[in-house]
């Protein structure tokens, strides 16, 4: 168990050093289980409208959703640092970034994460200039993908090669301590990696990121009915629960 309280900052010079594993969380039991683990850095992410709330996917999360589990997560006072997602249409402007980012601060998060990367340039650096912690987010982006029309890779072709690399600089140099790149073909990923000076965290992105992070869900079999390609469940939950919940109605005789 970490017993220091982690920062973005302490995230940041894990670069080089440590590889950086993250999680999802989204309420007060799983973040103080996972935190017992020492896992370092702990995301509120939007996937918990998918995972938790049953959406198709997450571009129907609200803020006042993403609040609510802000507020339970950071009631299990996490040494890891917990990050949260602002939800899709919440920094369409400067202002509306920092509004927003703020509410999940007072909410009880240590820092947050958009999608995009020169596209919402003046969005991270209005947060960042207010005092608050930001984790990009590149690649395949989810808040995308009813325009998108699904999950693809990023990367394969030179435009978005280039694309990529370019928006990974930019948010490196505005001021972010990481940037989680999502289904971004390998190579890319890896020459993402060498070429920016803070830690990219991969999800489907091959091997050579400085770190990589999961959907908690995925990773321990609590949602069962769709596992993303990427990942190996460590562990079959739901079946294991249902496993339980069928001993104890045979015990009861039901
Ligand atoms: O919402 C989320 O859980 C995320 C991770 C998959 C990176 O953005």
């Amino acid at each position: 168990m970490t017993t220091v309280k982690i920062t973005a900052d302490a995230i940041r010079k894990m670069k080089g050093r440590t590889k950086v594993a993250a999680l999802t969380a989204y309420d007060y039991p799983m973040t103080r289980m996972l935190d017992e683990t020492g896992v370092p850095l702990l995301l509120v992410g939007d996937s918990v409208g998918m995972v938790v709330l049953g959406y198709p996917d997450t571009t129907h999360v609200t803020m006042e959703e993403m609040e609510h589990h802000v507020r339970a997560s950071a009631r299990a006072k996490p040494n890891a640092l917990l990050a949260a997602d602002l939800p899709f249409k919440s920094y369409e402007t400067p202002e509306a970034a920092v509004a927003n980012a703020r509410r999940l601060v007072a909410a009880g998060a240590e820092a947050v994460k958009a999608e995009g990367g020169r596209n919402i340039l003046p969005q991270v650096q209005a947060i960042l200039a207010a005092g608050i912690p930001f984790l990009g987010h590149l690649g395949m982006l989810p808040q995308h993908v009813v325009e998108e029309g699904g999950y693809r890779i990023k990367g394969k072709i030179q435009k978005e090669h280039d694309a990529l690399l370019a928006d990974a600089e930019a948010l490196a140099a505005a001021g972010a301590f990481g940037i989680v790149l999502e289904l971004v073909t390998p190579p890319v990923a890896a020459e993402i990696t060498r070429r920016i000076a803070i830690p990219t965290i991969g999800i489907g992105s091959g091997p050579d990121c400085d770190g990589q992070i999961l959907v908690t869900h995925d990773l321990v079999g609590t949602f069962p009915w769709f596992t993303p390609r990427f990942v190996k469940p460590k562990v079959h939950s739901a079946a294991n629960m249902q496993t339980a919940v069928r001993e104890w109605m045979s015990e009861l005789g039901a």
